[in-house]
């Protein structure tokens, strides 16, 4: 158990479906507290530091031609063990085949076009939030639904 940030871009498919606000929500909604929060077209050379697992596979190019190709959404979200928790939120990577109740089980049909990208270990989240948020757009501050949210212990065993 451990307090974690988590990246998610919502990416270019997910912006012109208009699943910004609905994507928001289901993080709010689920006790998630919005860290960092940007509209940016990203960089060639950002989006092959990002991918940089993917830079061999027979996809990468597309892939990147992709999200070059419009603006995206990127946030930061926190809470205990963040990065598992927005995972489960978001589903697997096939849009066809992932959870119904999940974002991409619910809006996606396609492997590439799968709306949202979310961090896959904390190691990555670190990298991931460095390549596209500075030290001072990430914000700490105290949450009013906190208390309602987690238990005190959760709160301490987490720091
Ligand atoms: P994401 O979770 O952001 O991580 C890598 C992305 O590559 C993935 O979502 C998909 O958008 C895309 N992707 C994964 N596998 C393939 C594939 N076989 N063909 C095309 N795109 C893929």
């Amino acid at each position: 158990m451990e307090m974690q940030r988590t990246a998610v871009l919502v990416k270019p498919d997910g912006l012109q479906r208009g699943l910004i606000g609905e994507i928001i929500s289901r993080f709010e909604r689920k006790g998630l507290k919005l860290v960092g929060l940007k509209m940016i077209r990203m960089s060639d050379e950002m989006l092959s530091d990002w991918y940089v697992e993917h830079k061999d596979k027979s996809f990468f190019q597309d892939l990147k031609e992709f999200m070059e190709q419009l603006p995206i959404v990127a946030m930061v979200w926190e809470g205990i063990d963040a990065v598992p928790v927005v995972r489960k939120l978001v589903g697997t990577t096939l849009g066809r085949e992932a959870e119904g109740g999940s974002i991409r089980g619910d809006y996606g049909m396609s492997q590439q076009y799968n709306l949202i990208h979310a961090s896959a270990t904390a190691a990555d989240a670190k990298r991931e939030i460095a390549i596209v948020f500075h030290s001072n757009e990430l914000f700490k501050y105290h949450s009013v639904i906190d208390s309602v949210i987690y238990a005190d212990y959760e709160v301490k065993n987490a720091d």
